[in-house]
């Protein structure tokens, strides 16, 4: 017997599919989800159901107060005939501890795995099979109890959805400088994939998507000085030919890709150095040539080149190369993640 339950519908949602030629990155949905709710301190069995809309009470904790938290990680099927699943285990714990920040109940391992498998699994026969595309899992906990006293809700669910995607930027985008608003601060959430975080980082985001930009890149919220990360991806600045990333300060949220990459350069030659990065001397870096290129991080982002940083009167610090090494660990990262080279961290495990 299955641990979970089937609704009636899934496999005709799944019949009636098809994987459209383009992707882009959240605009084609795959047909089924996951959900698991939680109640008196006990999680129910979970059920695969059609992809559709959920219902939420327009009180909820979730709706009122952002008592949400999410994850995202890909599932890879390039030359291959299964889902890899790419250090599952280490977003499961980052969930646990995003849920512990916000006091909700932590998804268990077993459930965590059984939601995500269940929908890669499922959508197998459909997760895009070029390099760099992959399936794009969603899971999420919110809080669903109705009411205004600020205390959590007395019961949660947990989802999982999906997107067949490819990377979520192409091309080196130039990246806005907020030198006004701040993401997060330390003993705030910034650490945990909150998605209040993501809520507080969408206007400054806005504005440098209007300004012809593609996201914004946030300072510390003591002294507006020290580079923390731009809006959900990780930065990395190459100095003098080493890489150069910004300490985890109390208020950066720590990539898995970034974590990743800190791992991978090494092997590929590159020195790592994860340190306070003031922005005013990495401009000053760019501009004498020592900062020769700039490149974010992030499983939806995979390695994307900075094609420069944009000050807010447009002034646009730009290094001199852009993709060389963000190319060369991009490669590198991608042929781990779809199994075309040796997985020399064990971070690679096989959907059956
Ligand atoms: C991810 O990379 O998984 C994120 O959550 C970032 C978001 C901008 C798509």
């Amino acid at each position: 017997m299955s641990a979970y339950d089937i609704a009636p519908g899934v496999d005709a949602a799944l019949a009636a599919f098809t994987l459209p030629e383009k992707l882009g990155f959240g605009a084609v949905t795959a047909p089924v989800m996951f959900s698991a709710e939680w109640e008196e301190g006990t999680w129910r069995r979970g059920i695969l159901l059609p992809y559709g809309r959920i219902e939420v009470w327009p009180g909820s904790r979730v709706l009122q107060y952002a008592e949400l938290v999410f994850e995202g990680l890909k599932a890879y099927k390039v030359g291959q005939s299964r889902a890899n699943l790419f250090r599952a285990q280490d977003n499961c714990r980052r969930m646990q501890r995003s849920a512990e920040r916000l006091a909700m109940p932590v998804v268990p391992e077993t459930l965590f795995f059984q939601g995500i498998k269940a929908v890669t699994r499922a959508c197998a026969p459909f997760i895009p099979a070029r390099s760099g595309q992959s399936l794009y899992l969603r899971p999420f906990l919110y809080g669903t109890e109705s009411g205004y006293l600020l205390r959590n809700s007395k019961s949660f669910r947990f989802m999982v959805i999906a997107n067949p995607v490819e990377s979520y930027a192409t091309g080196a985008p130039t990246v806005a400088i907020e030198r006004q608003e701040v993401r997060a601060a330390q003993g705030g959430i910034g650490t945990v994939k909150a998605s209040a975080n993501y809520a507080a980082s969408l206007r400054a985001s806005s504005r440098a998507l209007a300004r012809g930009h593609t996201v914004a890149l946030w300072l510390d919220a003591t002294e507006h000085r020290y580079i923390q990360e731009l809006s959900g991806m990780n930065f990395f600045a190459v100095i003098d030919g080493e890489l150069h990333t910004p300490e985890l300060d109390g208020a950066i949220l720590p990539g898995i890709t970034r974590d990743s990459l800190l791992k991978l350069a090494p092997r590929l030659g590159y020195a790592v150095h994860e340190r306070p990065m003031a922005l005013d001397e990495l401009l000053g870096q760019i501009g004498s040539g020592r900062c020769s290129e700039l490149f974010a991080c992030g499983t939806a982002a995979i390695v994307m080149p900075i094609g420069g940083l944009a000050e807010p009167d447009e002034r646009t610090f730009r290094p001199a190369q852009t993709d060389q090494v963000a190319a060369r660990l991009r490669t590198a990262l991608l042929a781990v993640q779809e199994r075309r080279e040796p997985d020399p961290f064990g971070w690679v495990r096989e959907v059956a």
